[in-house]
């Protein structure tokens, strides 16, 4: 046991089942890169290397891995002839390495470490040279399949596409993970041969390689299905995003979140929500999200780069954008929009408003319409609006950035603000009605 474990991950594809320019393993799952799922779940064996082959899109899926983790090794793989080719180019930041290599394929994204911790263990215990770790599934179309004699002992891994008829139906298939001690690794891979069609290096054949080399090798057989594979094409995108969103929103459950509807929430990887919360049918999160214990969040509520704090109430309908903070029992209603403001303790905006670049102080009441007209388009530059405490705005306030309404200050309905109004004051705009009686 605790033989020293270096980690491959292999994310050098270009994902053409995809249809998409952008490489395969930074598509992401709960708004972050399959690769920094896979990332995640590798890091928590603590190896002692941990290599990422990249090739297609290399600069950015090494500046996504980078900016999770610095320490990651990068090893390029200028053309993709295959897993086992992209295996060998690690060979370099391998060097001087001794134990098991760990290979994982990084459009895996619902790999967690407790899976890779029972693989690792299941290898070491059998005293393998090289392990597979394999699964069984009702579809196994485009999986490679595991081949047993009749005795049921492995004796090698077939590709789809190589698959004869009798082999396709196995529903025993490879999940891509392997593990080789490194004592063997680099003369198993040296000794692979090209594979019809595209003359590729497939990693699956070290398998049957080392059975002819009789080194100890074999299957390791996990529970699971789907989740330990990976994702080709959208539809399986779409089903690994599906999984991660009802695994977060049990967890969020779990911890004492109420969720009316959870089906039909999106959260992000990084949204925290807690204990204590409530949150209504169709809200969306993007990233950044907090949303602290006791506030309600009512349906159709869209969340960005926010804080909620305690017992605040937003929505329906309502639009948070970057840099918000609705404090404590605040209320922010329906089509009521806030950019980059902080909404103060006890302040309520019930109702149709627009508050960008602006400070809300507390127990503050906006009216229905109030806009912060933040944005002039000559300079192409934002300005602030703050509003003290114990304020209150009139029905359609506009109030013209850079502009400062007092504490206690007023303004009445329709009133537009140009110009600093002091502390306590009341501010009309009392525009000439016009009178034709009789007119019809
Ligand atoms: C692979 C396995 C298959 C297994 C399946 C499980 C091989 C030959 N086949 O097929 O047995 O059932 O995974 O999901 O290994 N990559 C590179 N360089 C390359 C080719 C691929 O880095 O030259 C990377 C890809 O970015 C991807 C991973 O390796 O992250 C797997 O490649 P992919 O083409 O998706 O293999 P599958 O066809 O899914
Ligand atoms: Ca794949």
């Amino acid at each position: 046991m605790n033989t020293p474990l270096a980690i491959v991950i292999l994310a050098a594809g270009q994902g053409s089942r995809m249809k998409s320019n952008l490489p395969k393993v930074l598509h992401t799952i709960g708004g972050k890169p399959m690769v920094l799922h896979c990332l995640d779940a590798a890091k928590g064996l603590n190896p002692t290397r941990m290599v990422v082959v990249t090739g297609h899109g290399a600069e950015h899926v090494e500046t996504a891995v980078h900016g999770a983790d610095a320490s990651a090794l990068f090893a390029r793989q200028e053309n993709q002839n295959g897993t086992g080719h992209a295996v060998l180019q690690t060979r370099t930041a391998l060097e001087g390495f001794t134990g098991n290599v760990l290979v994982l394929y990084a459009d895996a994204p619902s790999l967690t470490t407790g899976v890779l911790a029972g693989f690792v263990a299941a290898h070491e215990h059998a005293g393998n040279a090289v392990t597979f770790l394999s699964t069984n599934i009702a579809n196994p179309f485009g999986f490679g399949r595991m081949v047993r004699d009749s005795s049921g002992k492995v004796t090698g891994i077939v590709e789809e596409k190589n698959a004869s008829p009798e082999q396709r139906v196995i529903t025993e298939v490879n999940t891509g993970l392997m593990l080789a001690r490194t004592e063997h690794l680099w003369t198993l891979l040296d000794s692979l041969e090209p594979n019809p069609p595209k003359n590729e290096y497939y990693l699956t054949d070290l398998l049957h390689l080392a059975l002819k080399h009789n080194l100890p090798a074999g299957a390791h057989v996990a529970r699971g299905g789907w989740e330990l594979l990976g994702v080709n094409d959208k539809v399986q995108l779409a089903t690994a995003e599906t999984a991660f969103q009802t695994g977060l929103r049990t967890l969020m459950q779990e911890v004492g979140v109420t969720l009316h509807q959870p089906e039909t929430c999106f959260f992000r990887h990084d949204t925290v929500v807690e204990p204590g919360a409530v949150v209504g049918p169709f809200v969306v999160c993007g990233e950044g999200v907090t949303i602290e214990e006791g506030a309600v969040i009512a349906p159709f509520t869209h969340l960005e780069n926010c804080t909620i704090q305690a017992g605040a109430t937003v929505g329906p309908f309502a639009r948070l954008r970057g840099g918000t903070t609705v404090e404590s029992m605040a209320h922010i209603g329906n089509f009521v929009e806030l950019k980059n403001t902080t909404f103060g303790s006890g302040s309520k905006a019930g109702h149709l408003s627009y508050l960008g670049d602006a400070v809300v102080g507390a127990e503050t009441n906006i009216g229905a319409g109030t806009i912060t007209a933040n944005y002039n388009h000559k300079t192409k530059l934002k300005s602030q609006t703050t509003i003290g405490a114990n304020a209150s705005t009139g029905s359609h306030t506009t109030l013209v950035a850079p502009v400062t309404l007092g504490r206690g200050a007023t303004t009445g309905a329709g009133t537009v603000i140009r110009n600093d109004v002091a502390d306590g004051e009341l501010v009309l705009s009392t525009p000439d009605q016009k009178r034709k009686p009789g007119y019809n």
